[in-house]
Formats: structure tokens, C-alpha cells, sequence
């Protein structure tokens, strides 16, 4: 593999047309000989709104067609999921008490000790929209998306479908993960990170060709041509920047082509310009029929508007969901309005944690400012109307809307990329190689390996081994090297 060359074909000769481009109302084709040729037809009722201005999503018959290997759209519902964790109390400080209590908690015979971590989060979102999950931290978010990811299974509690059908292994492969902590390899490129993926990732049927091609479309779009030959780097390697670096791991995910890509905190530790290109680059993925769902943390007021939907949780319980721009609407009809100019995302977040300074209150509200229960009576009152004013009609709506056959059985289908055991052994050793050998023959590690042979090489320098004393000397100084 030769992974610095061009790659010379033009995108009109492989007839790749960008899957980031958005779609047009009525037809959108995104055609290619590279194994993602794919055809969606959408309708131009495909998301209507009710009266009461919730968001809801209207599967039309013939919603669309999809061939299997080409992007299946994802409707995701989700419905009443808690989540708690078995806790084991640590405070005792007797060992046999902590013992016994593992024991027990091992045997599920203490059914007291769980903690809830998620309790009864509805919703539900379609391909083209970004469902941005907000909330204060530790309130449950990347718990939620791990859930709706398929990345956990115990304790869990409620309904989450795909078009109407529920997780299975062959959904593993339509969903994209990037974390908040990612795992790029440090001495690779940008390019070699993205080529190696392709190979490892893409189906066995595209050459080669097809695949150089798809990753320096996906560079193209996410716009690290600049940084396409840097080394990720990482914390003792320099390298590229943070924003590159979260454009790489996202594009390390969209290069297989997930119907539904779920994202934890891509912003956090960004500057406001780089999160706001992120987010656009986002929204190009979502248009082209992609389901998102982001955790996001302190969005600029432009960013959140970019958002389709928005779900807001305080301490595991939702309280707000429904149109990201309806929010601010919302809790102006439960009297909960800003005093002074505020960003919408500071606002909403103030009101999940119940600090609500500057923030005017509703009259039924009756406990005083100041009070030691006045922030958890905010966070209260606000999850009792979400209730009653929101879950109803999404339940309800949950119940009236179904994915056509097609889209449920093809989420069963197995999306094929078979690749054999050893073409994965050996370009996973390849890229170990690669990675070890630049990590190994880094400048500094051989002037610091250098530096520690001359240091050791002086300890016996000019030594002799004369008598039995002396040469036990000269094996003391064997300690040093041990350690080293
Ligand atoms: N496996 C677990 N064991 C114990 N506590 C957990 C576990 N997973 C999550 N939690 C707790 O659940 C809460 C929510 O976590 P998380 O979903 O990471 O929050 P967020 O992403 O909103 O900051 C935190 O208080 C965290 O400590
Ligand atoms: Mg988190």
C-alpha cells in the first residue's frame, strides 16, 4: 500500500457524488461505482408537524427505496428507558461487610442497592435530523447515547426500536460511535489513520482504487486537506489540532457509510469557529439521510439553532423534548422567561440544574427563592408538565407512526464486508508496524536511548575485575540497568 500518493482519478470519472451533499426535496440519487451507490427517494411529507407544534415523523408508503449495501435510513424510537447501576457501598470500612455485600450483589440478592441513572426518556428521531441531548454534567447523557447505540444492554429498561424493530447484531454495522475520548494512533497520519480504517472497514468486494477514493473524498469533506500528511500526535508527539482531530475520528466513523451516527461531546475543548464548522459539517452528514443523535455541552447560541431536536435531561429525567427552536417557547408558556438578553443554551441549562437567577418564575410555583428545596422544586415542577404536556403526544405519535416492511426488514439484513482472518491480521500488523517503528525511531527516543547507553557504559568504564570485591562491584551496577 502506498499511502502517500495521489490519488488521481477525478470524482465525475468514478461518478462519486459527495454523500455529504444535501438533499434536494423529491428524489436524491447518491450514485457510485465504489460499493455505496444508493438511491433514496424522499418525500416531501416526510416530517410534518401537529398543531401543538411537537415534531413528528410521518412514514409515507414507498418512504423510499434502498438496495442493501447503500444507506438505509434509520427512524429511531426509544421509549420509557431507565437505566441504573448496582452500587455497592463503599463507605463501611470493614472488609468482611464490603466482601459479603460483593458477594450478595454478585448473587442479585440484594435487589435494594441500585442507583437510577435514566428514569423514562421518550423520544424519537428520524434520518436528516440532529437530535442534540443536553444537560448539565452527570445527568445521563452519554449513558443514553450508549443505550441507543447498542453499546449497553444490562439493566436497562424500556423500548428502543430502529424501524420498529429492536437492536440486533446486524445494526452494529449501520451505527457510527465517536466517543468523547477517541482512540487514533498517535504516530499515523491523518490519511494513513483514514486509509488503514478503509481497508480494515470497507467491504472486500471494492478494489483498492475505490477505496483510496473514498478516503480522500471523505478528507475533502470534512476539509483535512491541510492536515492529510500530519501525525495525530498525542501527548508527547506533537500533532494536529483539536478540531482535526475530532473531524479525523468522525470521518474514521462516516467512512463505512452508518445510517445513524451518534456522537458524545464532539465540541467540548474546541474553540467556537471549530465547533461551529463541525456542527455544519454535521448537518451536510444528516442531510444526506443520516440519522444523528450529538451530546452537547454549552452551545453558542448559532450552534443551537442548528439543531433539529433537542432533548434536555436534569438528573436522569427529561425536560424538555421536541423542536430545538420550540424550546425557548415552550418554557415561555410554563412562565419560566429570561429577565436580561441570555443564550438559549445557558438558559435551558440553568433551568436543569434549577438555577434560575434572572430567570422569571411561574405563580403556581409556591416554594420561595432562597429556600434549601427551591433549585430541586424547579427540577421537579419542570419534569412533572414534561409529563403532562410532552410525553403523551410522543407516546401517542410513537404508536400511530410505523416504518414501512422494507425499511424493518432491511434492518435486519447483515451489511457484508467480510473480510478474511488473516487480510485483517496482516494489515493490522502492517499498521502496528508502521506506528511502533515511527514510535521507535522518533528523534528523541534515540538521542534519550543514546544518552542512557553512554550513561551506563561509563559505570563500568576503566572497571577491573581484579579481585572478587571489584567484581561484585561491577555486578551492583547491573541494578541500574534492570530498572531501566
Ligand atoms: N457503570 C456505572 N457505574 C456507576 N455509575 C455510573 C455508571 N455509568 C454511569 N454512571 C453514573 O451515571 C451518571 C451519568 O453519567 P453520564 O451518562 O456519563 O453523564 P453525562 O454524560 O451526562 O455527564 C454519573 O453520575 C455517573 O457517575
Ligand atoms: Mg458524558
Amino acid at each position: 500500500m502506498d499511502f502517500n500518493r495521489d490519488v488521481e482519478i477525478s470524482r465525475e470519472e468514478e461518478g462519486v457524488i459527495s454523500v455529504l451533499s444535501p438533499p434536494s426535496m423529491g428524489t436524491m440519487q447518491i450514485a457510485g461505482s465504489n460499493g455505496f451507490g444508493h438511491s433514496i427517494e424522499f418525500m416531501s411529507q416526510a416530517y410534518t408537524t401537529n398543531q401543538e407544534g411537537n415534531s413528528e415523523i410521518i412514514i409515507e408508503e414507498e418512504y423510499l427505496s434502498t438496495n442493501q449495501d447503500g444507506l438505509l435510513p434509520i427512524f429511531l424510537k426509544f421509549e420509557d428507558v431507565t437505566f441504573k447501576v448496582r452500587s455497592i457501598p463503599a463507605s463501611s470500612k470493614n472488609p468482611v461487610k464490603v466482601m459479603m455485600s460483593k458477594v450478595a450483589s454478585q448473587l442479585h440478592m440484594d435487589g435494594e442497592h441500585y442507583k437510577p441513572i435514566l428514569k423514562g426518556i421518550t423520544g424519537s428521531i428520524g434520518p436528516g435530523e440532529i437530535l442534540a441531548l443536553m444537560g448539565p454534567s452527570g445527568s445521563g447523557k452519554t449513558t443514553l447515547l450508549k443505550i441507543l447505540g447498542g453499546r449497553l444492554h444490562e439493566n436497562v429498561k424500556g423500548t428502543v426500536t430502529y424501524n420498529d424493530i429492536a437492536y440486533n447484531p446486524a445494526l452494529k454495522r449501520r451505527i457510527g460511535f465517536v466517543t468523547q475520548d477517541d482512540l487514533l494512533l498517535p504516530q499515523l497520519t491523518v490519511e494513513e489513520t483514514l486509509v488503514f480504517a478503509a481497508f480494515l472497514r470497507l467491504p472486500s468486494n471494492m478494489s483498492k482504487q475505490q477505496k483510496y477514493v473514498r478516503v480522500d473524498m471523505i478528507i475533502k469533506e470534512l476539509g483535512l486537506e491541510r492536515c492529510r500528511s500530519t501525525r495525530i500526535g498525542g501527548a508527547f508527539v506533537k500533532g494536529i489540532s483539536g478540531g482535526e482531530r475530532k473531524r479525523t475520528s468522525i470521518g474514521y466513523e462516516i467512512l463505512v457509510d452508518p445510517s445513524l451516527l451518534l456522537l458524545d461531546e464532539p465540541t467540548s475543548g474546541l474553540d467556537s469557529t471549530s465547533a461551529n464548522r463541525l456542527l455544519r459539517i454535521l448537518q451536510g452528514i444528516a442531510k444526506a439521510g443520516r440519522t444523528i443523535i450529538t451530546t452537547i455541552h454549552q452551545p453558542s447560541s448559532r450552534m443551537f439553532h442548528m439543531f433539529d431536536k433537542l432533548l434536555l435531561i436534569s438528573e436522569g429525567y427529561p425536560v424538555y423534548y421536541g423542536k430545538a427552536r420550540e424550546s425557548m417557547q415552550y418554557f415561555s408558556s410554563l412562565r419560566f422567561v429570561p429577565e436580561i438578553a441570555m443564550n438559549p443554551a445557558e438558559f435551558l441549562l440553568d433551568l436543569t440544574t434549577g438555577q434560575v437567577n434572572d430567570i422569571s418564575l411561574p405563580e403556581d410555583l409556591r416554594t420561595p427563592r432562597g429556600s434549601l428545596e427551591f433549585e430541586k422544586d424547579i427540577i421537579k415542577y419542570l419534569q412533572l408538565k414534561f409529563k403532562v404536556a410532552i410525553e403523551p403526544k410522543e407516546k401517542a405519535s410513537h404508536r400511530v407512526t410505523k416504518a414501512p416492511e422494507h425499511l424493518q426488514s432491511a434492518v435486519q439484513v447483515k451489511k457484508d464486508w467480510t473480510m478474511t482472518w488473516w487480510d485483517q491480521f496482516f494489515i493490522l500488523s502492517k499498521r502496528t508496524f508502521k506506528e511502533r517503528c515511527r514510535d521507535y525511531f522518533d528523534k528523541l527516543r534515540l538521542v534519550q536511548a543514546l544518552g542512557v547507553a553512554i550513561l551506563l557504559g561509563l559505570l563500568w568504564w576503566k572497571s577491573t575485575t581484579g579481585t572478587e570485591a571489584q567484581l561484585r562491584d561491577q555486578v551492583k551496577f547491573l541494578k541500574p540497568v534492570e530498572i531501566l
